[in-house]
């Protein structure tokens, strides 16, 4: 499973990147706004840390403005995704820009349906938001596991990038249904590599270590 980093601060990507495990990243516009600086600019930054998809999305809400937007997003950097919203107007964006060549990931996705839309419409990726789903008290992880079923049943190549995704149960339920893509933020992204009884093991170890009075070597 591809592990993305879903987040525009590029202090924690830095920190993510030293892990070892981060294939892409993922920005919407409220995690670029939170950082207070010129689009482009962050996505540069961002394209220029990591050598994987970089997911950039449109705020325009009309279709030609989204293909305008998705064109001048990709010409940034040659790994943008162009985030486009699952509506009417998105899935018209994101058959104009995927006939241009232009890899679209359709994103706040809430049901299988409107994933097998964007597959249709040539998604190379679509993002079901399985947080927010489980907020509102639908299983969210329902969905990934029937959209995973639909593409497979028609052998789409789009890919599944599970998002939204609150703790580390969502990203193992991601991981056993085979999503090709998680995308995490930065505290669940840590939270799943540092397991407290881990810590507490090695504590031990280098306690009684320390008590032999033992050298390694
Ligand atoms: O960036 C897309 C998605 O992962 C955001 O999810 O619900 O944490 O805002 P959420």
């Amino acid at each position: 499973m591809k592990i993305f980093l879903d987040g525009a601060d590029t202090g924690e990507l830095r920190e993510a990147i030293t892990w070892g495990l981060i294939d892409g990243v993922t920005t919407n516009p409220s995690l670029l706004a939170k950082t207070g600086r010129p689009y482009a600019e962050v996505l540069a930054e961002i394209c220029s840390m990591i050598n994987g998809p970089v997911s950039a999305e449109v705020v325009s809400t009309q279709a030609p403005q989204m293909l305008e937007e998705g064109e001048a997003l990709a010409r940034l950097h040659p790994n943008i995704v162009v985030k486009c919203p699952v509506t009417l107007e998105g899935l018209k964006a994101t058959a104009a820009l995927s006939k241009r060549g232009i890899k679209v990931n359709v994103t706040l996705i809430f049901s299988p349906l409107q994933a097998l839309a964007a597959a249709k419409c040539g998604a190379s990726y679509v993002s079901p938001f399985v947080g927010r789903l489980d907020d509102i008290g639908h299983d969210g992880m329902t969905t990934v596991e029937q959209t995973m079923r639909i593409l497979r049943n028609y052998n789409y190549h789009t890919e599944v990038l599970v998002a939204s995704l609150r703790n580390p149960l969502h990203v193992l339920k991601a991981a056993e249904l085979g999503a090709h893509v998680a995308t995490l933020p930065f505290n669940v992204l840590r939270q799943i590599l540092c397991h407290p009884l881990t810590e507490v093991g090695l504590e031990k170890f280098l306690a009684d270590w320390h008590a032999s009075k033992q050298k390694i070597v």
